[in-house]
């Protein structure tokens, strides 16, 4: 059971990101909705480089000078698989070195050390901070603190309890973009395939309402007009008001609904999560069937021959394994494109995304 939060930050949304950017520039990555659709799209085009480039011996070479001066911090204070090893290997990729906390109880919190200290004093030794923590709010909490030291230094946030997990959603729209419009091998498009979202119908299935990973993806599809958006879920755990109030301020189509079976022939994507109940207050969830929230064998038959089955992971049993030898299952190539993603989200704080499109660019014909 997990009950901490943080207060959110005061201010409209407006005034957050104000304080998260550097002029029109990302500086620290805590809320979707610091991207919008050019910033999007610069960094699917970025990590489509960086994986090109990382293609050859003397490509990964010249990656790995580019950061080597520069040291991260993973204070990974939540259970992690992906996001944790996908930060890791970017930082290598880059030539960063790391170090990471993990464990509360191996840190000076356990003398009293409050949590404000331990982000002051990380933020001495490194020049990036990423953070996966369980309270609501923390990351944004430690940007404002960072902002607030003599020497700031940028915090991407790596989930944040049950809100936001910005850089899954990015990696998602980056899975969708090479689903839906694949770029050519020597050619990364400009316009990074336009609005390839529009007319699509991409659904979100399961726990909604805690599932951070959700919350994010939606901010960002609201980008993309013309795509429609499904929310099937348990009734209790339905999306939350303030992402409907969101999509629809975009005037993005939604529909709510919680019969998987019946709508899978209508999907172009379907986003699969497990059911959080490590967020339960009282074990609420027990008494929810979350079998009918499940993608299983027998509904692959109404799958669209493009159909792409994305999941953040970790699955349980909500989507059967067997469906993982089919062309729609795409979550395992969304888990390397993690890689990508977040190797071209740091090279872009730091500055370097020029140097990566210079020798992208003298290497490949374009
Ligand atoms: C997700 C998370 O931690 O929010 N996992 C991930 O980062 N890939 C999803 C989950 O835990 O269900």
């Amino acid at each position: 059971m997990i009950t901490q939060t943080v207060k959110p930050a005061a201010g409209d949304t407006a005034a957050r990101i104000a304080a998260l950017n550097r002029g029109d520039r990302v500086f620290h990555v805590v809320l979707a909705q610091q991207f919008d659709r050019e910033r999007i799209e610069q960094l699917c085009r970025l990590a489509e480089m960086v994986r090109r480039v990382a293609a050859t011996r003397h490509g990964t070479q010249f990656l790995n000078t580019l950061l080597s001066y520069r040291r991260a911090m993973l204070y990974f204070i939540q259970p992690s698989t992906r996001t944790f090893l996908s930060f890791t290997a970017a930082c290598q990729v880059l030539g960063m070195p790391y170090n990471s906390v993990r464990e509360r109880s191996t840190s000076s919190e356990i003398k009293g050390e409050s949590e404000d200290d331990t982000v002051r004093v990380l933020s001495q030794y490194f020049h990036l901070i990423i953070i996966r923590h369980p309270a609501e709010g923390m990351a944004e909490r430690t940007a404002h603190l960072l902002n607030e030291m003599p020497r700031t230094i940028p915090v991407i946030n790596g989930g944040s309890g049950k809100d936001q997990h910005p850089t899954q959603a990015l990696l998602d729209v980056y899975t969708l973009f090479r689903c839906f419009a694949p770029q050519r091998d020597e050619h990364v498009d400009p316009e990074y395939g336009g609005n390839p979202f529009a007319g699509r119908t991409v659904a979100f299935v399961g726990d909604l309402q805690r599932g951070r990973t959700v919350r994010s993806l939606a901010y960002l599809l609201c980008r993309y007009p013309g795509v429609r958006l499904l929310f099937i879920s348990p009734p209790q755990l339905q999306i939350g008001d303030d992402i409907l109030e969101y999509v629809r301020r975009h005037d993005i189509e939604y529909e709510l609904g919680d019969d998987l079976r019946a709508r899978v022939g209508d999907c172009d994507a379907i986003y699969m999560t497990r059911l959080q109940d490590e967020w339960d207050v009282a074990g609420e969830s027990k008494s929810i069937d979350y079998n009918r929230y499940a993608l299983t064998w027998d509904m692959a038959k109404d799958f669209k021959p493009d159909l792409a089955i994305l999941h953040p992971l970790p699955r349980r049993h909500e989507l059967d394994q067997r469906l993982d030898a089919l062309p729609q299952a795409k979550y395992w190539e969304q888990v390397r494109n993690g890689m990508w993603m977040r190797a071209a989200l740091i090279a872009f704080i730091f500055n370097v995304d020029n140097a990566i499109r210079d020798h992208f660019h003298s290497y490949y014909a374009y």
